[in-house]
């Protein structure tokens, strides 16, 4: 497996194939990011892992300095999992002075873009550099992370960028609790609270697919439902996943998103309401 540091290295291995398969990453792998690059074989021969800690999808109170760094690990399993080459970028290269930002504007707002204001900003700025740099054909993100799936999908669309989008569905514990990388910071009884968020989730997904809509009874009863096992919601919602608005009649796309605060951390999740039995 190839390591590159450089963009210019990055540059001159994209110039050899003939399609990329790209899955960007902020490292300390887990079987999500792995089921990601599996998944990327599919679309090319020639899969890219892009590993870098982006600072400028976090807030100035956010984890940045503290988030799990674990290169060498991360290498060898990228390497097990069939990955090609992986981009390291420094970020002195990669960000730069900062002076470009992209910005997409709806899809952005809301849910994640109201608790952390700058994070859709940071996430496609450094998304579309290392579009731009290592120009796949095919680029492949997990749908735990809904609302970055619908900005990075409007980012390609406005900007005519040639690269099919593939989506994962979510990568579960045995609990159901979404894999992440930040649940390192959990403790085992943490983590146990924490499989409440999706359990949650899916109690409310039957709700909502036996009445067709999403209620405000159903809204109460799952905030309360979260409350009681000692997180804080920061918000519960059916969606339209795509454009990021609430939506109040279920259809066959409609997702229900959730995000609550177990300690100092965030928990994140979604999940269709059909299909989610
Ligand atoms: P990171 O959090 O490392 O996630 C990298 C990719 O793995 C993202 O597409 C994310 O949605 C996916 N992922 C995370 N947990 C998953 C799970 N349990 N199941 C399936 N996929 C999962 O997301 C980022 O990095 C960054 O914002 C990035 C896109 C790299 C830009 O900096």
């Amino acid at each position: 497996m190839k390591v590159f540091r450089t963009v210019a290295e990055a540059r001159g291995y994209r110039a050899s194939v003939p399609s990329l398969a790209l899955v960007p990453t902020m490292g300390a792998f887990h079987e999500g990011h792995l089921a990601l690059m599996r998944v990327a074989r599919e679309s090319s021969p020639h899969v890219a892992v892009s590993l870098f800690v982006n600072p400028l999808q976090f807030g100035p109170s956010e984890d940045f300095t503290s988030y799990p760094r674990q290169e060498e690990r991360d290498l060898s399993l990228a390497e097990e999992a069939g990955v090609e080459a992986v981009f390291v970028p420094s970020g002195d290269e990669i960000v730069g002075e900062g002076e470009t930002e992209v910005r997409v504007l709806s899809v952005s707002q809301g849910y994640e873009g109201d608790v952390r204001p700058i994070h859709f900003t940071g996430v496609a700025t450094i998304v579309l550099k290392l579009f731009s740099i290592l120009a796949p054909t095919h680029a492949v993100f997990g749908l735990k992370d809904l609302q970055q799936c619908a900005v990075v999908r409007r980012l390609v669309k406005d900007l005519f960028l040639p690269i099919e989008l593939v989506f994962l569905e979510t990568v579960r514990e045995p609990s159901g609790l979404a894999m992440s990388s930040r649940n390192a910071y959990l403790s085992d009884q943490d983590r146990e609270r924490a499989s409440t968020l999706v359990e949650t989730l899916r109690w409310a997904a039957a709700e909502a697919r036996r009445e067709g809509a999403w209620t405000s009874q159903t809204y109460k009863e799952a905030l309360m439902k979260i409350e009681a096992a000692g997180l804080v919601p920061d918000y519960i919602d059916a969606v339209d996943p795509w454009t990021m608005r609430p939506v109040q009649r279920v259809s066959d796309s409609t997702r229900l998103v959730a995000a609550a605060r177990l300690g100092a951390v965030r928990l994140l999740d979604n999940i269709p309401v059909r299909n989610s039995a």
